[in-house]
């Protein structure tokens, strides 16, 4: 063998050398890629190595060239090798800091690691929510669910609203550029439930919607609603007072006084506004009731026969009865309080003393 090509001989393996080094002290993986481009890149000591193989015999290159594949298949083997166990060394440190053990209580976790070790808490809307679902499904009701961004359509054209209704006007909202709306109410889903469920039927849909407001005490731009409807051969508003005065009995564990007044709404004939005797001043007056003894509560009424014919029955065999609980008024009520923009808000002090 010549000279040159013991010289390229002896750099290939001073290479190597260093290259096992650089490898076993690599501290992290993205060293590795330096690494390899270093030796084997197109700007990496290998080919400028390799440059001197133009004044070799054939014997000689094919010699050289065997060893510089075998240092290339080397470095390739070392570096992979190498990412696996810096990958096992990042799941162990993983497995070592980042554990929790939710299986006892308080939840157990790592030395230092920044997590509260309170128990999660039910918010108070869901709180009401899960116990009106509990007392609708012991009447044979179904939980339906919807979309909160929803067409037109479900949200006013199948409920009887013209396109220039001016009912549309107290229920202004969020609409997206493809058109669609952040549903105003959950009564959106009633076209849904006709077309999907069969007569009769009975559903509560639980749910939030939004509004375009003027956030204050008593307004705010998202909140939550139950709908409810059903859907029978003869419906009657004693049906519906009876499901009135159940739900209002069941959530405040007494007997809730209640008044019927007109109210109109597209979708509901006749429709009317149902007002609980306050129970903050027992009637007496006062900030929530605004003076009058009586809160607003529960729209509802006898569905329109353009609803259920744009749901796809026939008005003349079914009749339905539908309301629209204002959830977070009742739970307002239920715990007097006085500001809709606590639920909104992430005060722990409020969030805690539901349970
Ligand atoms: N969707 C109405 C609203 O949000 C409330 C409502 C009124 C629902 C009457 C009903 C109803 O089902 O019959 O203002």
């Amino acid at each position: 063998m010549s000279s040159n090509a013991g010289k390229l001989l002896d750099d290939i393996n001073n290479l190597k050398a260093e290259i096992e080094t650089n490898i076993k002290t690599a501290k992290e993986e993205s060293s590795l890629e330096e690494i390899r481009l270093s030796a084997l890149g197109k700007k990496g000591k290998l080919t400028s190595i390799l440059k001197g193989l133009a004044s070799l015999s054939p014997e000689e290159k094919s010699e050289i060239g065997k060893a510089a594949n075998e240092l290339k298949s080397y470095v390739e083997n070392e570096l992979s090798a190498k990412k696996e166990s810096f990958e096992e060394l990042y799941y162990e440190k993983l497995a070592k800091d980042e554990w929790y053990d939710v299986t006892v209580f308080p939840p157990r976790f790592p030395e230092g690691f920044l997590c509260s070790k309170e128990r999660g808490r039910i918010h108070p809307i869901s709180i009401t929510q899960n116990r009106l679902e509990e007392i609708f499904t012991s009447m044979g009701f179904s939980i339906l669910d919807g979309p909160q961004v929803e067409t037109d359509f479900h949200n006013f054209g199948a409920l009887n609203f013209t396109d220039d209704h001016p009912a549309r006007e107290m229920q202004d909202t969020f609409y997206t550029e493809q058109n669609h709306l952040l549903r105003t109410h959950t009564s959106a889903v009633q076209a849904r439930g006709l077309k999907s469920l069969k007569p009769p039927m009975r559903i509560i849909v639980p749910g939030r919607v939004f509004r375009y407001e003027e956030v204050d005490a008593s307004h705010e731009h998202t909140f939550y609603q139950m709908e409810g409807m059903i859907i029978d051969k003869e419906v009657s508003v004693s049906h519906l007072l009876f499901l009135m005065h159940t739900l209002l009995d069941e959530i405040f564990k007494r007997k809730v006084e209640i008044r019927l007044r007109p109210g109109y709404f597209p979708f509901v004939e006749p429709g009317f506004e149902l007002d609980m005797r306050c129970l903050v001043c027992g009637g007496d007056g006062c900030p929530v009731c605004k003076k009058t003894g009586w809160v607003e509560v529960l729209p509802c009424g006898l569905v329109h026969p353009n609803v259920i014919k744009t749901g796809g029955l026939d008005p003349e065999k079914w009749q339905g009865a539908a309301f629209g609980l204002g959830l977070n008024r009742l739970v307002m009520m239920e715990h007097g309080i006085e500001d809709i923009r606590y639920f909104q808000n992430t005060n722990m002090s409020f969030l805690t003393q539901f349970n």
